[in-house]
């Protein structure tokens, strides 16, 4: 084991081989268990999954569909834990029988759109400690909760009540139905959990019949589609009107918010927070400042969008009263919300886009974190606070923010402060019409993604300068466009795509990928030092089944249990509830799960040794 500076990664496991086996693969030594599967009876009343006869009531009470962000919250002294997780999307094509993509319609229709509804948002379980390892769930009547499309969530923020958030149903402008496409999350340190609403713009119509040419242009910059999205229409809009944009213009500005769900308490009303800007939301993971305020990290996750921060104008209060927690309930609702510009130390000519290292040896260079808004103050010349953070996106275009592969997770690492960032692809980059490479995104046609290490200055997560270098360069170490940090290549594993990150308390960095088999491998978890002699020595800790993403990863305080979020196993073009590319976990239909990990036999039972 290597050593250097007192620090050692304590990796010790042996990589799991790149695959494509329709299961959770996990190295020598380890085991898995299913904790929770889609259809799962999670409330009380909530019937058994029956796949040919799904219902919207019995699915309002089931764990949801496609398991993405995993939180851990311990219930102290009890060797009890909420998990509390995201259902991002539904595949419509999986869970029921002759859907036609092509119209949005089912046999099943219009239940088939309901039970969708239910399937979406975010589930409370409470789980407890195996004794051979993991987790099982409880079906506790106390904390146990669904969050689906239809919840009702509570606007904070400059730009609640504003003209564009007001609908025929919610005239004030402040209470919607719902949150959509909840992606990656946070966890904020006083315990509670924000989710990021992500491509929200997939679940409307009719952008195009939308009047106001200002209205019309921010769906464009968003995605949404003139008559259908773009891709996977659900048809939803037939069972709740305000999804057709020519009947409810604004609709489509009341999503793509950083939700916070207060865990412990199931009756507390979910909001979204206007403040920390409307993008497609990948995570919001938060950590604070030196002087004691809250900051989070946000990913803009498609091509050529953003990175963000949040910094709250209060500081948190310390200590468990109830006083403290409602202060600290408050702090995503005011502060200044700020976008990244990138500057690399290398002449421009240098950043061919092939990967190669320019003459300084290092893909790096400064950043400066430009404000947008502050409170009621905005930055942006012609935009209103209320403006920038419901088209944050035109508000960034306008201060020449670094346009980057794909934003997905940024997390702030607990044990050496610097902050890493997962890009996670962009086949575009220097593509005719597209931008080319810059230093922060040096690769075109980056394929397989990359991984930035960030230090603001001073250490401080609230500063507004930093340095950044590029840390990985992902794909088949084979290529020599691929880049571990400078570590030896015949020793690393093949990635794709990184998408979710997460630390051990050794402050080794984990990464999940959503590669949807760029490599022809399987998608899965890995690891890798971030310091001393081991940095960039990256290995696959686990792989999932066939079609699936890998998400979370989440990793109990105890370093006992790594959590895996198993997302849209046997999602492959062509495959159908008649023609399965997988049947995992239990060998009927495909079933999104969550599953624990944890090491057999006697001896250290820390994850990663
Ligand atoms: Fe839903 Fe950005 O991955
Ligand atoms: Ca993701
Ligand atoms: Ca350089
Ligand atoms: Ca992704």
């Amino acid at each position: 084991e290597a050593r250097r500076g007192g620090r050692r990664s304590g990796l010790t496991f042996e990589p799991v081989p790149p695959n494509s086996l329709d299961d959770v693969v996990v190295p020598d030594g380890y085991d898995y268990e299913v904790v929770v599967r889609w259809g799962d009876p999670i409330l009380p009343g909530a019937p058994e999954f029956d796949f040919e006869n799904q219902t919207a009531e019995a699915q309002s009470k089931q764990f949801g569909y496609n398991c993405d962000y995993v939180a851990f919250f311990p219930l102290r002294g009890s060797g009890r834990a909420l998990l509390v997780v995201n259902h991002e999307y539904t595949n419509t094509e999986l869970m029921f029988r002759g859907f036609n993509p092509a119209t949005g319609t089912s046999p099943e229709d219009p239940e088939r759109i309901r039970v969708e509804l239910m399937a979406h948002g975010i589930s409370v379980v409470e789980v407890r400690g195996r004794r051979r390892g993991g987790y099982e769930m409880v079906r506790s009547r106390r904390y146990n909760r669904r969050i689906t499309a239809m919840t009702p969530m509570r606007l904070t923020g400059p730009a609640a009540g504003h003209e564009w958030l007001r609908t025929e149903a919610d005239p004030g402008g402040r209470t919607v139905l719902g949150c959509l496409n909840n992606c990656a999350g946070g966890l904020t340190p006083w315990g509670t959990y924000l989710s990021g609403e992500e491509n929200f713009n997939q679940y409307f119509v009719n952008a195009g019949a939308v009047e106001d040419p200002a209205k019309r242009a921010s769906y464009e910059r968003y995605g949404f589609g003139e008559t259908l999205p773009d891709f996977g229409y659900r048809g939803w809009e037939r069972v709740e009107e305000r999804f057709d944009l020519a009947r409810e213009p604004n609709e489509g500005f009341r999503f793509g918010y950083v939700v916070e769900v207060d865990p412990f308490d199931p009756e507390s009303v979910p909001r979204k927070h206007t403040a920390l800007g409307r993008v497609k939301h990948e995570g919001a993971e938060t950590t604070l400042s030196r002087d004691g305020r809250a900051v989070s990290y946000m990913g803009d996750d498609e091509r050529f969008e953003y990175v963000y921060k949040f910094v709250s104008s209060r500081r948190m209060a310390r200590g468990n009263s109830r006083r403290a927690r409602e202060h600290n309930l408050t702090l995503l609702e005011e502060g200044t919300l700020y976008v990244a510009r990138f500057s690399g130390d290398s002449p421009q000519q240098e950043i061919d886009g092939s990967g190669e290292l320019p003459s300084d040896g290092a893909f790096d260079g400064t950043g400066e974190w430009v404000p947008l808004v502050s409170g009621e103050e905005s930055f942006v010349p012609g935009m209103s606070a209320a403006e920038v953070l419901i088209n944050t996106r035109l508000a960034a275009d306008r201060v020449g923010a670094t346009k980057m592969d794909r934003p997905e997770d940024i997390e702030r690492n607990p044990v050496n402060g610097r902050v890493y960032a997962a890009l996670t692809n962009n086949t575009r980059r220097g593509a005719a019409g597209n931008p080319g490479p810059d230093e922060a995104n040096p690769r075109t046609n980056n394929k397989h993604g990359h991984v930035l290490e960030i230090s603001e200055e001073g250490d401080d997560p609230a500063a507004t300068r930093f340095r950044w270098r590029v840390f990985l360069l992902c794909g088949d170490p084979d290529d020599p466009s691929t880049y571990f940090a400078g570590y030896d290549k015949d020793q690393v594993s093949p990635i794709s795509s990184p998408d979710n990150l997460a630390f051990d308390r050794r402050g080794n960095l984990w990464i999940a990928t959503d590669s949807g088999g760029a490599l022809g491998q399987n998608d899965g978890f890995f690891a890798v030092p971030v310091e001393g002699p081991e940095r960039g020595y990256l290995r696959q800790f686990l792989t999932v089944p066939v079609g699936a993403e890998a998400c979370g990863p989440r990793i109990t305080p105890d370093q006992r249990t790594i959590f895996c979020a198993v997302q849209h196993p046997g999602e492959v073009d062509g495959a159908s509830p008649d023609n399965p590319a997988s049947r995992w976990p239990d060998g009927g239909q495909p079933r999104p799960s969550v599953v624990s990990v944890f090491k057999t036999g006697r001896g250290e039972r820390r994850i990663g040794s």
